[in-house]
């Protein structure tokens, strides 16, 4: 593996990848070798960096370590042209099913994985904060209202579902509400509800920065790590708190 991890962007057409490339171009610890969409792209090479569809996957340059955040239907190629190169892979993709999340786990066994189904810091605190609160507050009922744009497709959100994770693994029973609204790039609530009082746990984004920043953060420290599945916690919050 080089110093400076090669990088492939995946999904680099959508609004994650779009932001992806413009901060990985500012930074000197990595380098973009290939940025894949789903069609194939008009224009091949844009700022120095080769531009392919995913029918062309097989024959991008070598690549150190790919970050995903594309949609579930280019996902398997995506995971079985890691696995061939022996490249790291970081994906922020949701909505994927029980066959691709099994195939992601079986591919841990040969190369290093971060799946995260949100890539900022504050959601890592927040998450830790849910558990806190699912186990003080039992028999409290426990509410996740997820909001963001209208043109996300899964419902709930990933991130929902990982924080109704979270509570469950503390007793609670979380139920799921989302709203699709305007340019909204994520809230997550989550409420616990006894009898007389409330207590209200709430992460706003507002900028898809802080995603794209962690995915490059975790992409230039997975690379060269054992094969596994490996934690958002591990490489993230443990580095910036
Ligand atoms: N984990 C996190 O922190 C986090 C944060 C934000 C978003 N997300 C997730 O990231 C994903 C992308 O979000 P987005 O808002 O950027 O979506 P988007 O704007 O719809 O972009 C989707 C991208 O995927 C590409 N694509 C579609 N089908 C493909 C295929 N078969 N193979 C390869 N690429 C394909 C699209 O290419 P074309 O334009 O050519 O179709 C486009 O580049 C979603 O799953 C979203 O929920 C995660």
């Amino acid at each position: 593996m080089s110093v400076r991890p090669r990088v492939l962007i995946h999904g680099a057409s959508g609004r994650m990848g779009q932001v992806l490339l413009r901060l990985a171009a500012g930074r000197d610890d990595l380098h973009v070798v290939a940025a894949v969409s789903g069609r194939a792209p008009k224009q091949r090479v844009v700022d120095g960096v080769p531009y392919f569809g995913a029918s062309e996957l097989g024959g991008v340059p070598e690549f150190d370590v790919a970050i995903d955040f594309s949609l579930p239907e280019g996902f398997d190629v995506l995971l079985a042209t890691c696995v061939k190169r022996k490249a790291a892979l970081v994906s922020g993709t949701t909505g994927l099913d029980d066959g691709q999340r099994a195939a992601l786990y079986a591919a841990a066994a040969t190369i290093p994985v971060l799946w995260a189904s949100n890539f900022s810091l504050g959601v890592a605190v927040l998450q830790d904060l849910v558990a806190r609160a699912a186990a003080l507050l039992p028999g409290w009922d426990c509410d996740i209202v997820e909001s963001h744009h209208t043109r996300k497709v899964d419902a709930p959100s990933g991130t929902a579902l990982t924080l109704g994770e979270a509570a469950a693994g503390q007793g609670a029973d979380p139920h799921y509400a989302s709203i699709r609204a305007g340019d909204i790039v994520g809230e997550h609530l989550v409420q616990f509800t006894g009898i007389g009082e409330r207590v209200e746990l709430v992460h706003r984004a507002t900028n898809r920065d802080i995603f794209a920043g962690g995915a490059l953060h975790v992409a230039t420290r997975l690379p060269g790590r054992a094969p596994g599945r490996h934690t958002i916690a591990d490489l993230l919050v443990s580095a910036l708190a």
